[in-house]
């Protein structure tokens, strides 16, 4: 089977309606024809400030999402990411071989940094798609399945293993992006030219998978779209319609086109019923099946170190060819 790996940031209480739909549908799925790789990426999250107890309380609940929402940990490696040090280790070989220019020129580093304000961002966050690139080879990952948001730093992945390769022999696999077309990019609710995001300006652009279902259903409701009324699909001249749209369809496993079909003649208030109904289903027994695993966190904990376990002896494998490759002296 082939390699996949994939992560998320344990950063925020919940997951959001974008991690669902970019990240963890796709993963469920492939965990069936791949020999797949999930973990929490925290050492990543502390890129930027973290509260050390809110870290350790929302490692466990995404990792808890995870399973809630399908991953299989039986069947797929689902492990946390600063439990496998050889993350970073391999991170800070590739930072080696990496262009100050060109890490400069990651998108989502610049818009973190304005965000921060310049001065104050730190180095780890300038070297964070490095660490990432160093989460991907290490498994010798071929798939990497995200949102459209992380095609750059997968690309920044693939360059780095192709010079590695050429400077040090063959030594990575060279991963490709796994980004599904329709699914790559939800929307604000509130803000539709924006992605769906935890730092978002307003909590009403963002659907929580373990927020009340009635405050879900409120923010569909409410949701931005346009004064002309009519449904139809037009990204550039209907984001918002567009966004419900998308989503629709998705969560309902049906075209675009069919949904529009359905709706087409109705006013915009059924068509966000329905949705509402659609994402109450998705969502709700998501959040059941996570909160009934939180109540027990020494099996969470017995799961991810079970993992880990595996997850470890995949990567210490690849960094000690890495070591060697190098010119590191072996210790014995
Ligand atoms: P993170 O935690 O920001 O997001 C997790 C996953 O959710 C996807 N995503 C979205 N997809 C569609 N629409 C949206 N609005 C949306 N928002 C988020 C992201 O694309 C991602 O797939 N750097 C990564 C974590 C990471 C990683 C890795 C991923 C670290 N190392 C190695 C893959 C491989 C991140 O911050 O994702």
């Amino acid at each position: 089977k082939p390699r996949l790996l994939s992560g998320m940031q344990p950063s925020a209480d919940s997951l959001h309606l974008g991690n669902y739909i970019g990240a963890l549908l796709s993963w469920k799925a492939l965990q069936e024809t791949h020999d797949a790789f999930f973990f929490l990426a925290d050492l990543h999250a502390i890129t930027v400030p973290q509260d050390p107890a809110r870290l350790r309380e929302n490692s466990r609940r995404t990792a808890a999402q995870y399973i809630a929402a399908g991953i299989d940990p039986e069947r797929s490696t689902l492990f946390v990411q600063s439990h496998v040090p050889a993350h970073a280790e391999l991170a800070w070989v590739l930072n080696t071989i990496t262009g100050f220019g060109e890490a400069a020129r990651m998108t989502q580093f610049k818009d973190k940094a304005v965000k921060q304000g310049q001065d104050s961002a730190s180095v780890g966050l300038f070297t964070y798609p490095i660490l990432q690139a160093g989460d991907i080879l290490l498994y010798q990952a071929v798939d990497v399945p995200v949102g459209e948001d992380q095609r750059q730093h997968v690309e920044l992945t693939r360059d780095l293993a192709s010079r590695f390769n050429s400077r040090f022999g063959e030594t990575f696999t060279v991963p490709k992006p796994y980004i599904l077309k329709e699914s790559a990019k939800v929307y604000d609710l509130q803000n539709p030219s924006s992605k769906m995001s935890k730092s978002a300006e307003s909590a009403a652009g963002l659907i929580w998978l373990l927020d009340d279902p009635k405050v879900s259903v409120k923010k569909i409701m409410r949701a931005v779209t346009d004064a002309d009324g009519e449904v139809r699909y037009d990204q550039a001249e209907k984001p918002g319609l567009a966004n419900l749209l998308t989503i629709f369809a998705i969560l309902d496993h049906r075209s675009i086109d069919s949904v529009v079909e359905e709706f087409a003649g109705g006013g915009y208030g059924t068509l966000k019923k329905a949705l509402a109904e659609i994402v109450v289903g998705t969502v709700e027994p998501i959040r059941a099946r996570t909160l009934e695993l939180m109540d027990d966190p020494a099996e969470l904990d017995r799961i991810l170190a079970a993992n880990a376990d595996r997850a470890d002896e995949v990567a210490s494998a690849t960094l000690a060819t890495v070591y060697d490759r190098v010119g590191f002296l072996p210790r014995r």
